[in-house]
């Protein structure tokens, strides 16, 4: 039984960064030994990877940090997530460079990153690849783009209907920069024990909606098929990202 979606508003993007670290805290708080957290890339998560940096008293040494998916750029190129990641949550020193998993990519065809990453969170989790089970992240952070992806797995994509795979090569979407990509799959994805999309910008508000109140197909609207199997979702929006919203009944609204 998949849970409802809770909708928090928040009434702006510092809101949001408070609200995604406290999914952090409370997380921590709930579960002993090595915190699991896939990153998502992008430029909405980076205030709330900062305030995380900078947030006192935290257990960090049970934290270990995974990206959702990853632009086939060297890690220094201005449009890597490892590098976002680095400059926000690693900048001030707070983690340990070895708190952080990227996806490698320098020397790397996309499959070969693709297939690097699944030997590492095999590793990482104690899985055999190939196997019948699936990485579970503790925390799942998503974005969401107005043509309806997440992470990696973009509309009408060949990576949506991969379900073998922990992770993939992606060819790029209409979202710049257009380069291949490597994205975790959806069975990772729905694995989660929980699943924060983080959301601001009315650019994303009717694509918000299309989510949480229409029904797209998968190849329509990718991030329409984010539903953990047994985790939580929660959807992290700023007030104009949540404009289009009619506060249905299939999801639970709140606001902070
Ligand atoms: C990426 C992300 C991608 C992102 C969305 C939203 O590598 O680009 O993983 O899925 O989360 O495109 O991006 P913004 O936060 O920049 O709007």
């Amino acid at each position: 039984m998949q849970t409802v979606p809770r909708v928090i508003v928040c009434s702006d993007k510092a809101t949001l960064a408070r609200r995604a670290v406290q999914c952090v805290t409370e997380g921590l708080a709930q579960t002993n030994g090595i915190f699991r957290v896939a990153l998502a890339g992008g430029s909405t998560p980076g205030e709330a990877y900062r305030l995380l940096a900078q947030t006192p008293n935290l257990p960090k040494e049970r934290l270990r940090f995974f990206l959702g998916d990853e632009r086939m750029v060297s890690h220094d190129h201005k449009d890597s997530n490892a590098r976002m990641v680095r400059e926000t949550l690693l900048g001030t020193g707070a983690f340990g460079p070895e708190s952080f998993v990227p996806i490698q990519t320098d020397g790397f065809t996309p499959e070969q990153a693709a297939r690097e990453y699944e030997q590492t969170l095999a590793r990482e989790f104690g899985l055999a690849l190939g196997g019948s089970q699936v990485p579970q992240l503790d925390l799942m952070f998503l974005g969401l783009g107005d043509d309806g992806h997440t992470a990696s797995l973009f509309p009408q994509k060949p990576a949506l209907h991969i379900t073998e795979r922990w992770a993939v090569p992606s060819a790029p979407g209409i979202l710049p920069p257009p380069v291949d990509r490597v994205t975790l799959t959806f069975p990772v994805l729905n694995a989660a024990r929980s699943v924060v999309f983080l959301i601001a910008g009315a650019s994303k508000a009717e694509t918000v909606r299309r989510i949480l109140e229409g029904s797209p197909t998968l190849d329509e609207a990718p991030a329409a098929h984010v539903r953990p199997k047994t985790g939580t979702l929660t959807f992290l929006l700023d007030s104009e990202a949540a404009s289009g919203l009619s506060r249905d009944s299939r999801y639970i609204y709140e606001t902070a």
